[in-house]
């Protein structure tokens, strides 16, 4: 047998997986110091009431005969796709149910997608950004060709003719930076797809963050997306499914290329490669959309973007610079005094104990940032942002 032999041009591990142990090293040799939490973006607020109360009832139903689930179908249960496309016609987008397809986050299918996509695309990344993006292309050998996103274009790079690029990756509002693309920067997007026939593969994983219409919620607000995007969204955020997991990623009907339908073949993946998400997870998803669902993950949206508040707040006092924390629950801060990321992060970790993510884990144009999150809870955010003023306001 041959393994894939790109891995070995991927490093040995993910992100947070190398966070994660080097924490648990650090208090491993210091048991006795309290650790806070400010790396990945996982939620800490338990599911609303609505949620748990309709998986509870799902529960139910699976221990009778009459209404027990086996096998479901595989792209999602009716039930739930309506519910999701109720929530974007809200917004003034119209999708068909069957172009939803339910999946277990919006980490997996930003995975998975490639698939359908043959190996010799070239994929236009913005940098930093997510690292699943670079990951997984990396994994599967496609070439890679880097955007910059910098303070000086707000973190969100605009469309250059003389690029040409096969796969897009947009992510909005940004992991790590905060930054949101409006309605009018995507439409210039869809006019470089469009014509270059590339396809944008849109995380929206953080749309529950945006303010009103401050920003796009949905790529699908921008005329002729049905044609060249691909979106990607998550309960994960929005209701606190970070362990529960569910998702759901829009593969249009209108989305075809060379004469194939990349919906028909996202299809026909998932039905040959996957069995569905839960029905117990699918129920409590679609509750998220009941009125009470929708009140009580508002409430805890909103606790987090007080926490972000409170980030800020600190950072501001000590004269640091910083990007995001409005239309997300990510802070992206100039490190203090010229360090790289990961000397911040050990000089964080063993002098304040606290955690963050180094920017540098995120793209080249990371270097020098670190990013908070807002998904602590409110003790734990509140002591944080005090340690880190004690240590850096010396
Ligand atoms: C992050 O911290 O960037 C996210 O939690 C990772 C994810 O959503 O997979």
């Amino acid at each position: 047998m041959k393994l894939n032999t790109n891995y070995s041009n991927v490093s040995d591990s993910y992100l947070f997986s190398t966070i994660a142990k080097k924490v648990a090293a650090y208090q491993a040799a210091n048991p006795g110091k309290k650790v806070l939490r400010l790396g990945i973006g996982d939620v800490t607020l338990p599911l609303a009431p609505a949620v748990i109360s309709a998986m509870h009832a799902a529960v139910d139903e699976m221990a009778s005969a009459a209404t027990f689930r086996g096998y479901g179908p595989e792209q999602g249960y009716g039930f739930l796709k309506d519910a999701i496309a109720a929530y974007y016609l809200e917004r003034g987008v119209k999708l068909d149910s069957e172009e939803i397809f339910i999946s277990d986050g919006a980490k997996s299918d930003l995975g998975n997608i490639l698939d359908i996509f043959s190996q010799d695309n070239t994929v236009l990344i913005p940098d930093p950004v997510y690292p699943v993006y670079v990951d997984t292309n990396v994994m599967a050998g496609r070439k890679i060709v880097y955007m910059n996103a910098t303070a000086e274009n707000g973190f969100l790079p605009m469309p250059d003719y003389s690029v040409d690029a096969d796969i897009i990756y947009l992510c909005s509002p940004n992991n790590p930076t905060g930054a949101a693309y409006t309605v009018a920067q995507l439409e210039e997007w869809v006019k470089y797809a469009l014509e270059k026939d590339a396809v944008i593969l849109y995380d929206a994983a953080y749309e529950c963050f945006i303010e009103g219409n401050s920003a796009a919620r949905s790529i699908y607000l921008v005329k002729g997306a049905e044609k060249c995007a691909i979106e990607f969204c998550s309960f994960s955020k929005m209701a606190g499914f970070t362990g529960t997991r569910c998702g759901w990623t829009v593969v249009p009907a209108q989305l075809v290329s060379g004469g194939l339908s990349a919906h028909k073949m996202w299809l026909r993946r998932q039905t040959t490669k996957f069995n569905g998400v839960p029905y117990i997870v699918q129920r409590g998803a679609a509750a998220v959309f009941t009125p009470e669902g929708r009140a009580q993950t508002a409430e805890n949206l909103n606790y987090y973007k007080q926490n972000a508040k409170i980030i800020a707040e600190g950072l501001k006092q000590l004269g640091i610079t910083f990007f995001g924390g409005e239309s997300s629950p990510y802070i992206w801060m100039q490190c203090p005094h010229g360090m790289t990321s990961w000397q911040f992060f050990d000089y964080l970790l063993e002098n304040a104990q606290v955690v963050g993510t180094p920017g540098a884990g995120f793209g080249v144009n990371g270097e020098g940032f670190f990013r908070l999150t807002a998904f602590g809870s409110r003790q734990t955010t509140q002591e944080a942002v005090e340690r880190i003023k004690a240590l850096l306001g010396k």
